[in-house]
């Protein structure tokens, strides 16, 4: 099955000239996006991420409208059910539209609403490597999911070319934050522990449900500060390592900066718990 691809109110070609050139997501990245996993045909938690959706909007300085939010959800439904009873991802893309050639807007244009769906597979497992660059928990963008995402192209580029299929960051305090497109569990002293939001790490949906669902199934997951250091203890055997996302939701890491690394009983119990549960629950 190939991409399904909805742009302004219909159906189109993936290959057909459907944007303006003068797109200011295109011009400047002056968008926010969603990527929600569909399972079995369905989009999983998609209230959570129409809401994390306009937190990123509004972090831009853009309101999702009520008929902003409509397109959205009409652009959701038309493009699952062409797509069909696919496991796979589904994206949701709105930019501020057309603008000037610079950074500034121009008032009162029409959002672009994007929204494209595939069939994918989840790896099991993951590979990771320590990214040579930080996040900034001082950024103007900090926690929003804005489609001004070179920096996590790069490091993740990196990655890649480095035998790994996921970076992670520290921040500029040298404290662990999260991966290029994840964010990351360390299992540790007999619990998992993920970096708290102030540290400049998205707030992902599947990080929230396992420490949700963890919480509720006796898992000992909680967030705390974590120094990137932390990961030499992943290294040397005395830590285990998981990253969560929409696109792996929990995966344990088993490889890091080119050593094989154990994936720990908790992480493997979490991993478990999020495959039974997120079938179970298309919207929580
Ligand atoms: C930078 C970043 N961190 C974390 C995540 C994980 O978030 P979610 O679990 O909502 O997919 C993503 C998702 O793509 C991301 O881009």
């Amino acid at each position: 099955m190939d991409t399904v691809v909805w742009v302004n109110d219909r159906l189109v070609g993936t290959d057909e000239g459907t944007l303006s050139a003068l797109d200011h997501g295109i011009t400047v990245g002056d968008g926010a996006f969603e990527t929600c996993t569909v399972v079995g045909g369905s989009v999983f938690a998609l209230t959570r991420h129409l809401r994390r959706l306009r937190r990123s909007l509004q972090g831009l300085g853009l309101d999702l409208t009520v008929g902003d939010e409509a397109r959205c959800i009409k652009g959701v439904h038309t493009v699952a059910d062409a797509v069909g009873a696919i496991d796979g991802r589904l994206r949701i893309t709105v930019t501020s539209g057309v603008g000037p050639l610079g950074s500034g807007r121009q008032p009162g244009g029409r959002y672009t609403v994007v929204v494209a769906a595939q069939a994918s597979e989840m790896a099991p497992e993951g590979s990771a490597v320590r990214s040579p660059w930080v996040r900034n928990e001082r950024s103007a963008v900090v926690g929003l999911k804005t489609t001004s995402y070179a920096e996590n192209v790069v490091a993740l580029a990196d990655a890649v070319a480095r035998g790994g299929d996921e970076a992670l960051l520290g921040n500029t305090r040298g404290e662990l934050c999260e991966g290029t497109g994840s964010n990351v569990f360390v299992e540790v002293g007999g619990e998992l522990l993920t970096p708290p939001l102030d540290s400049g790490c998205l707030a992902g949906i599947t990080r929230a449900l396992l420490l949700e669902w963890g919480g509720q199934n006796g898992l000992p997951v909680r967030e705390a500060v974590l120094p990137f250091t932390v990961l030499d203890a992943v290294t040397a055997g005395d830590a285990h390592l998981l990253v969560t996302s929409s696109g792996r939701n929990v995966q344990p890491v088993t490889w890091l900066d080119g050593a094989t690394i154990a994936a720990g009983p908790l992480s493997l119990a979490a991993r478990a718990l999020f495959d039974r549960l997120h079938r179970q629950h298309v919207d929580p």
